[in-house]
């Protein structure tokens, strides 16, 4: 699927028609989504850019879409450019199970992958004609990857299903810390690119993303999930699974990087 730029302008015209029903959220909502595709273009970059920034940008944009904060259920569905904005998120959801299906999500429609990331999903592949994996999987995912799903999917995919979840908790972590001034468990941007912003701690940011997020949502699909994100900073840094230096042993080969270079 090829992005324009206008695409995404248009995207953030229908942010805001969206949220036009109350002001106040709209600020709030339209700087997180702007944030989230600034933090994921930054993420991409630093893993020296294996995905598609357009896509990520359009994913950004895109994964809020739908967020049922802001919808009283009992309204009727509006209606901006040809396009049905439901008002009610569970609703929608369960009456799109076949459009789950495309994307083998159809069994975890009622999990803790969450309402609003579902409905978004939907609501691009009915309502925007988007139909590409490496868009519907970061919004349908950014809340919570089921790993039953998430482990089918191509090592593109999964990537940007993670740059997009790292990039949404940071963003709502940094206008929390910045422009709400509220209490938060951590400052996530420091743990991802240090306080002096010249570190990138991936797998270790990815992993407190999911942590933060424990508060909010719990559940067995939150537990396999995030099992899986703690699994990966171990194998990742023998350091941080051996826990201390002390004691020699054999390593098994590895081929180095610098050959590469
Ligand atoms: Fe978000």
């Amino acid at each position: 699927m090829l992005i324009r730029d206008y695409q995404q302008n248009e995207l953030i015209k229908l942010n805001r028609f969206i949220q036009s029903i109350d002001e106040y959220r709209m600020k709030y909502h339209l700087r997180h989504i702007k944030l989230t595709r600034d933090y994921a273009l930054l993420i991409n970059r630093r893993l020296g850019n294996p995905v598609s920034s357009k896509k990520l940008s359009y994913a950004a944009l895109a994964h809020d879409v739908l967020k049922e904060k802001t919808f009283d259920p009992t309204s009727p569905d509006r209606e901006y450019d040809g396009h049905i904005i439901p008002s009610d998120i569970i609703k929608y959801v369960r009456s799109n199970l076949d459009t789950l299906e495309i994307y083998g999500m159809d069994e975890y429609f009622n999990s803790d992958v969450n309402w609003h990331p579902l409905a978004g999903g939907i609501f691009l592949h009915k309502e925007l004609g988007v139909d590409d994996p490496e868009i519907i999987y970061p919004v349908i995912f950014h809340s919570c990857p089921i790993m039953a799903v998430y482990e089918t999917l191509s090592y593109n995919i999964r990537t940007m299903v993670d740059i997009i979840m790292l990039a949404d908790k940071l963003s709502s972590n940094y206008i929390r810390i910045n422009y709400r001034e509220s209490n938060v468990a951590v400052d996530l941007d420091a743990v991802v690119f240090g306080t002096n912003g010249k570190q990138f701690q991936y797998d270790i940011g990815l992993l407190v993303a999911r942590l933060i997020n424990e508060n909010k949502i719990e559940g067995d699909q939150v537990k396999i999930t995030n099992d899986h994100y703690l699994n990966r900073v171990l194998e990742n840094n023998p350091w941080i699974k051996i826990g201390k230096i002390g004691g020699n042993k054999k390593w098994p080969k590895r081929k180095s990087l610098a050959f590469l270079t």
